[in-house]
């Protein structure tokens, strides 16, 4: 089986505060993105990695990337542009399936992005890594209206791992439709196709934020041990 990785990282990273595009912050000499690039070239399963990147984009040429699967293509307005960019782009050489990883998420390990393939393509069904939530959720605005019974939420993760035409045409009927995609999944589930919740460690932060980012240095310092 042919499988495709994509990597948005188009976005300007507005809620972290510093002058340049977050995924390009580093951690440990080499930049955020470099990191999760690293993770996915240990993958042997994938064909090809494609990341999207942003027009205005100055920095990833500057990046020493030797993997030949690597292929830049244009970001989009928001993420699920970009990969619908990324998806336009295989047209020539379909992959039966994609494996959708952000830029941000530098700490997702091997282990667990095997064990979604394997998963999904043992099954036949699309999935994403998730983990339990923990936390009491409430739901308000200035006060908390509601305690939301928290026994079926799951925090969605990415990698998130698709069939490539039913991604493709999910994702474009979603974006058509005005609804409403934060992820993968959510073009997957409008679109009535099976989303498998598979676990993965919750430590697989997407870094948004400055308190993320030195959670991040811890977490990759502890990796690199
Ligand atoms: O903004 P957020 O943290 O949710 O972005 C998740 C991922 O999507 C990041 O890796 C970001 O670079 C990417 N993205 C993108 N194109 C956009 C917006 C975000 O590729 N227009």
């Amino acid at each position: 089986i042919k499988i495709a990785a994509i990597v948005p990282a188009a976005g300007i990273g507005s809620r972290m505060q510093v002058g340049h595009p977050k995924q390009y912050l580093k951690i440990a000499q080499h930049t955020i993105l470099e990191h999760t690039l690293n993770k996915l070239t240990q993958l042997s399963e994938l064909n090809q990695i494609v990341v999207a990147v942003s027009d205005s984009d100055e920095y990833f040429k500057t990046l020493k990337l030797s993997d030949k699967r690597i292929l830049a293509v244009s970001g989009g307005k928001e993420r699920a542009d970009s990969v619908l960019n990324a998806l336009l782009a295989l047209n020539d050489k379909q992959p039966d399936w994609v494996l959708v990883h952000d830029a941000a998420r530098p700490l997702v390990t091997v282990h667990d992005m095997q064990k979604l393939i394997t998963q999904c393509v043992a099954d036949n069904e699309g999935g994403i890594l998730a983990s339990k939530v923990k936390d009491t959720i409430k739901r308000g605005e200035s006060h908390s209206l509601q305690t939301v019974p928290r026994g079926k939420l799951w925090q969605a993760l990415t990698p998130q791992f698709f069939p490539y035409q039913a991604l493709k045409s999910a994702l474009q009927q979603a974006l058509k439709n005005g609804v409403a995609i934060t992820d993968e999944a959510s073009a997957m589930e409008w679109a009535q196709h099976p989303v498998k919740l598979i676990s993965g460690r919750s430590d697989n932060i997407k870094i948004t934020t400055p308190e993320d980012y030195d959670l991040a240095c811890f977490l990759i310092s502890k990796q690199q041990e």
